[in-house]
């Protein structure tokens, strides 16, 4: 080769690395959710875009769709594996169709508090449930918190008894609804978005859900009691698709991890504030009566809802949920 067609190869190189560097297009990652933006996986989500696009500037662009503005929660883990989301933070009761394991935070009455559930999640049996989605194309990244369950209802809800005949919207979760049936009461499987204008109504009678999603959502505009039963947990795994994990740049994967992380512990925080802030909010909007259980009502609770864990045992496995209740102590 002469030196004039050396020099020429030579340009052309250099300006075809320029161009992918310099030109070639940011990777997009859509993060679709369904809650409000003033809640913990509200607030976990824009802080990750603000970590991510301030640490890789050009590189790689983060774009958040809260309150189910682009897939609702029934739909988002088949739209993350078609490609058309990357990230997603759907609450562990909507994995049902992916993995029986994580149907162990819906057991009622199993966790103590949220310390519990973080050293249960922390811990050796918590984190191997996340590997069970990889045979479905998922990969789990990270559990995020929200807050124990409370019940709301259009009429005072103390007793199990109380309970009979309502109908209560619930997650798209067998064990939820085996919850709700224990006390004679009616579950009805639908799409968050849907919860307030069914409240509004009256199309249903109740709810269960965390102090910050009765408050970012205005149930508690809609339901003039909400009893403090703290029966079960409300907590995210946030995830992605083993496609596009995979297809990231190995220099770049172990950096969205570290950002995801500190996101997820920022979220915390937030949920942390947000349980005791929204709830004393609710209180004093005087909208609604909030109604604590004494120890006698809640013990009746605990023994008509402890027949779920036998039931689904099989299902979750004894050694996860054995697991589950020594996070308690
Ligand atoms: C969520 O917090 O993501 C929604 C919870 C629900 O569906 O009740």
């Amino acid at each position: 080769m002469s030196i004039r067609n050396l020099i020429k190869a030579g340009a052309a190189t250099v300006l075809c690395a320029f161009s992918l560097t310099a030109f070639s297009a940011p990777i997009e990652i859509k993060f679709s959710h369904v809650v409000a933006e003033n809640t913990p996986k509200g607030q976990m989500a824009i802080h990750f875009k603000e970590l991510v696009e301030k640490r890789f500037p050009g590189r790689v662009s983060v774009q958040v769709f809260p309150n189910a503005q682009l897939f609702g929660d029934n739909k988002v883990l088949e739209a993350l594996l078609l490609g058309d989301v990357q990230l997603a933070a759907p609450s562990v009761s909507k994995f049902q169709k992916f993995t029986d394991q994580l149907q162990v935070f819906d057991l009622p009455f199993l966790f103590e508090d949220m310390e519990a559930v973080d050293r249960f999640q922390q811990s050796p049996a918590g984190q191997k449930i996340l590997g069970s989605l990889e045979k479905k194309g998922l990969v789990g990244l990270g559990y995020l918190h929200n807050g124990m369950k409370q019940l709301s209802a259009n009429s005072p809800i103390r007793e199990p008894r109380d309970a009979e005949g309502k109908k209560f919207r619930i997650m798209t979760s067998d064990v939820l609804a085996a919850q709700f049936e224990t006390v004679d009461a009616i579950p009805v499987k639908k799409p968050f978005s849907e919860v307030f204008t069914l409240l509004q109504t009256k199309a249903i009678d109740g709810q269960e859900n965390s102090w910050s999603n009765i408050y970012s959502k205005k149930f508690f505009e809609v339901q003039p009691y909400i009893t403090e039963t703290n029966h079960g947990v409300l907590d995210y795994l946030v995830v992605t698709s083993a496609e596009f994990w995979r297809g990231l740049p190995d220099d770049l994967r172990p950096e969205i991890k570290k950002a995801l992380d500190e996101s997820i512990a920022y979220g915390n925080k937030v949920a942390d504030l947000k349980d005791q802030e929204d709830k004393e909010a609710i209180i004093t909007s005087g909208q609604t009566k909030v109604l604590p259980l004494t120890a006698g009502q809640r013990e009746q609770w605990v023994e008509s809802m402890r027949p779920v864990w036998k039931q689904f045992e099989k299902q979750i496995g004894r050694d996860l949920i054995a697991a589950a209740v020594a996070s308690n102590q």
